[in-house]
């Protein structure tokens, strides 16, 4: 089990374990957090697709984008933002290695992108 750090981070998997150009999901609380590297660097987003809920982890991760399964809407994995369509956006999570070289992520305000849209 997860816990959290004073700052209010959470130790989710060794930064070693997620390669370049891979993503994958973990439970924090009630939500699903994706993390994806790319060039060494580690994004957190919220994992659910803000189109219509659908887990982002569940589709694909390739040339820097991250591609839901339900209707290939596509994000940039380094920005977050809509590729195609434009103008929508994932929420991003903090995220930081920690001295152990554990990810450590803390969740943000989905500020209520969530929900089906058409
Ligand atoms: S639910 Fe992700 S593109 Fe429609």
């Amino acid at each position: 089990m997860s816990t959290e750090t004073p700052d209010g981070f959470v130790e989710l998997v060794e930064a070693d374990e997620l390669w370049d150009d891979e993503m994958d999901s973990y439970d924090v609380g009630d939500e699903e957090v994706l993390l994806v590297k790319v060039d060494g660097q580690i994004h957190a987003y919220d994992a659910i697709c803000p189109h219509q809920s659908i887990s982002l982890a569940e589709g694909e991760f390739e040339n820097g984008l991250i591609t839901c399964r339900a209707h290939e809407w596509q994000f940039n994995a380094v920005s977050g933002e809509g590729v195609n369509p434009l103008g929508n956006c994932l929420t991003r999570h903090d995220v930081r290695i920690n001295d152990d070289g554990m990810v450590e992520v803390r969740l943000r305000e989905s500020a209520g992108t969530r929900g089906p849209r058409h």
